[in-house]
C-alpha cells in the first residue's frame, strides 16, 4: 500500500484547522462565554489555550509525526510505540473510541445545519416569529414532538444519511484526495461566510427604535464586559477548560491521525501554532460576534440570557431563525448561517471518523472499501438511539461522558505518557525537529510539570462536584432514566468492542510470531 501524505503544506494547515473549527466554535463558544462572566471568561480561556491547549497540540503532533514514521495512524500503535510497551495501547483505545462515539452524534447534529440551511434558502420557517414556534419547528424536525410542521423523522432522517454519506465518501477517497481537498474548499468558504454575517451584525444597529436598548453595542458589551467576581468560582475555570479541549480538537485522538500524515522533515511546531490560531480567530473574533451578539441587539439582554442558559441550540437553531426573519434578503444571510456551520461541522465530522477508518486498514487489515463499509454501518447502528431517543436524554449523556469527561482523562494520561513515560528530554525533540519556529524553552516545563498538574487538577474537581451527581441521575427525569441507563450500557459496549479488536489483533500477532 502507497503511504498516504498531505499533498502540500497550506492543505495540510487548512485540513487541521477544517479538524478544529466546528460548531463549537460558533454554537458552543458564544454560549460559554455569554453564561461564564462574559469577558472575564476569557482569561481562564486564554490561560487554559497556553498552559493545555497550544501545549497539547504540540504533543498530539508530535506523536502523530513519529507513529506515522514508523506506519502508525491511531493512538493504538502510536501509544504501544511511545510507551515502549504494547499494553499502553489500551490507552490509545481512548483515541478511537472518543471520536468514534462523538462522531455519531456530531455528525447527526451537522445533518441539522445541512436542513436549515436549505429550510432558510426556502424560506420554510419564515412567518414562524417567536421562539415558540422556532421552538416547535425544531422539535418537530428532530422528531421530539409531531405537530404541524414535521408528522416524521423523515427529513431529519434524510439530510443525516446525506451527511453520513459525503463523510464515509470523503473517507474513502483518502488523506490527500478527500480531506485535504474538502478542506481546502470548505475552510476558506466558512471563514468567508463567517466575515461577510460578521459584518453583517455589525451593521444592524438598533433594529427596533422603540427599543432603544437593545443595539448592537449593547450586544458586543454582553458578551465580552468582564464579569471578574465570577473568576473566583471553580466552574468558570472548568468550562473554559472544557471549551479549550472541544474547539482545539486536544484529548482526541484525531490531531494524533491528521499528523501521522506529515512528512518526517517537515515542521509541527509552526502548522500546529498556525492552525490554532485560525482556529481562535474563527472562534473568538467571528464566533463571538455572530449569535449572542445580534440575539441581544434583536431580543434584548434579559431574553439573550434566557436564550443563552437554553444553551446552543436554543441560540442557533430557534432564535437565530427568528432575526434572519426579520433582515432584510433573510432567506440569504440564514442559508449562509447555517452553510457556514455545515461546511464547519462537516470537516470535523470526517475528522473524528478517520482514526477508525485508518485502524480498520491498518490494525484490522481491512482494504479501503471493506473498511468504509464497516465504519458507514457502525455510524449508522449507533445513531439509530441517538436520533430516536433524542428527546430522551441520550445524546446530552453521550457528550457529558464522552465529549467532556474523557477528553480530560485521555488529555491526563497522554501528558503522563509523553513527559514522563516516554520521556520529556525526548518528547521535547520531537517537538522541536525541523521547527519553523524557535518554540520557547518554557514549554518544556510546562509540559512536564503544568499541564498534568492543570488536568489534574480538573479531574479531581469533576470527580468531586459532577461525577456522583451525573452517575446518580440526579435531577434527571424519572421516564429518561432507562434511556441513560441505554445510553451507558452502549458507551460501554463501544468501548469495549475496541478494547477486543486491539487485544485479538495483539493475539494473532504473537501467534503469528511463534
Ligand atoms: N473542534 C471541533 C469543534 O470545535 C470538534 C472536534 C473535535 C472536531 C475533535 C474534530 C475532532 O467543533
Amino acid at each position: 500500500m502507497k503511504k498516504e501524505r498531505w499533498a502540500t503544506k497550506t492543505g495540510l494547515i487548512l485540513a487541521l484547522a477544517g479538524n478544529a473549527v466546528g460548531l463549537g466554535n460558533f454554537l458552543r463558544f458564544p454560549v460559554q462565554v455569554a453564561g461564564n462572566g462574559g469577558g472575564a471568561f476569557m482569561i481562564p480561556y486564554f490561560i487554559a489555550l497556553i498552559l493545555v491547549g497550544i501545549p497539547l497540540k504540540w504533543v498530539e503532533l508530535s506523536i502523530g509525526r513519529l507513529g506515522g514514521k514508523h506506519g502508525y495512524h491511531n493512538c493504538v500503535g502510536m501509544f504501544g510505540l511511545i510507551g515502549g510497551n504494547p499494553r499502553f495501547k489500551y490507552i490509545g483505545v481512548l483515541g478511537l473510541f472518543i471520536p468514534f462515539t462523538v462522531c455519531v452524534y456530531y455528525t447527526y447534529i451537522v445533518s441539522w445545519t445541512l436542513g436549515y440551511s436549505v429550510f432558510s434558502f426556502l424560506g420554510s420557517y419564515f412567518g414562524l416569529e417567536s421562539r415558540e414556534c422556532m421552538g416547535a419547528f425544531l422539535k418537530g424536525y428532530q422528531g421530539v414532538e409531531s405537530n404541524q410542521y414535521f408528522s416524521s423523522l423523515a427529513y431529519s432522517y434524510t439530510f443525516f444519511l446525506i451527511c453520513l454519506g459525503l463523510v464515509m465518501y470523503v473517507l474513502y477517497k483518502g488523506v490527500s484526495r478527500g480531506i485535504e481537498k474538502l478542506a481546502k474548499v470548505a475552510v476558506p468558504l466558512l471563514i468567508l461566510f463567517g466575515i461577510i454575517l460578521m459584518i453583517r451584525v455589525f451593521l444592524l444597529g438598533t433594529p427596533d427604535p422603540s427599543h432603544p436598548e437593545r443595539n448592537i453595542t449593547n450586544g458586543l458589551g454582553f458578551i465580552w464586559n468582564p464579569d471578574f467576581s465570577e473568576l473566583s468560582s471553580a466552574s468558570i475555570w472548568l468550562a473554559a477548560a472544557g471549551q479549550v479541549f472541544f474547539t482545539l480538537s486536544v484529548g482526541w485522538g484525531t490531531m494524533h491521525n491528521y499528523a501521522s500524515y506529515i512528512r518526517e522533515k517537515d515542521d509541527i511546531a509552526l502548522t500546529g501554532l498556525a492552525s490554532s490560531s485560525i482556529n481562535e480567530f474563527t472562534e473568538v473574533i467571528i464566533g463571538g460576534t455572530i449569535a449572542i451578539p445580534a440575539a441581544v441587539a434583536f431580543f434584548g439582554l434579559i431574553e439573550t440570557q434566557s436564550i443563552a442558559k437554553g444553551g446552543a441550540f436554543d441560540l442557533g437553531f430557534q432564535s437565530l431563525p427568528i432575526i434572519f426573519q426579520k433582515i432584510p434578503l433573510g432567506e440569504i444571510f440564514g442559508g449562509m448561517w447555517f452553510l457556514l456551520l455545515f461546511f464547519a461541522g462537516i470537516t470535523s465530522s470526517v475528522a473524528m471518523g478517520q482514526p477508525v477508518m485508518s485502524f480498520l486498514e491498518g490494525e484490522m487489515g481491512l482494504s479501503r472499501k471493506k473498511a468504509t463499509a464497516i465504519l458507514g454501518i457502525a455510524l449508522l447502528l449507533v445513531a439509530q438511539p441517538v436520533i430516536l431517543f433524542l428527546g430522551n436524554g441520550f445524546l446530552d449523556e453521550l457528550d457529558f461522558w464522552v465529549g467532556s469527561f474523557a477528553l480530560v482523562v485521555f488529555a491526563f494520561l497522554e501528558t503522563i505518557m509523553f513527559g514522563w513515560i516516554f520521556g520529556m528530554n525526548r518528547g521535547w525533540k520531537e517537538i522541536i525537529k525541523n521547527a519553523e519556529i524557535k518554540v520557547p524553552r518554557i514549554f518544556y516545563y510546562i509540559l512536564k510539570y503544568i499541564t498534568p498538574l492543570f488536568l489534574f487538577a480538573i479531574l479531581v474537581h469533576w470527580a468531586i462536584t459532577e461525577v456522583p451527581s451525573k452517575l446518580s441521575m440526579m435531577g434527571v427525569d424519572q421516564g429518561n432514566i432507562p434511556y441513560i441507563i441505554a445510553a451507558r450500557i452502549m458507551m460501554a459496549g463501544i468501548f469495549l468492542i475496541f478494547v477486543l479488536l486491539v487485544w485479538r489483533g495483539d493475539r494473532e500477532r504473537r501467534v503469528r510470531k511463534k
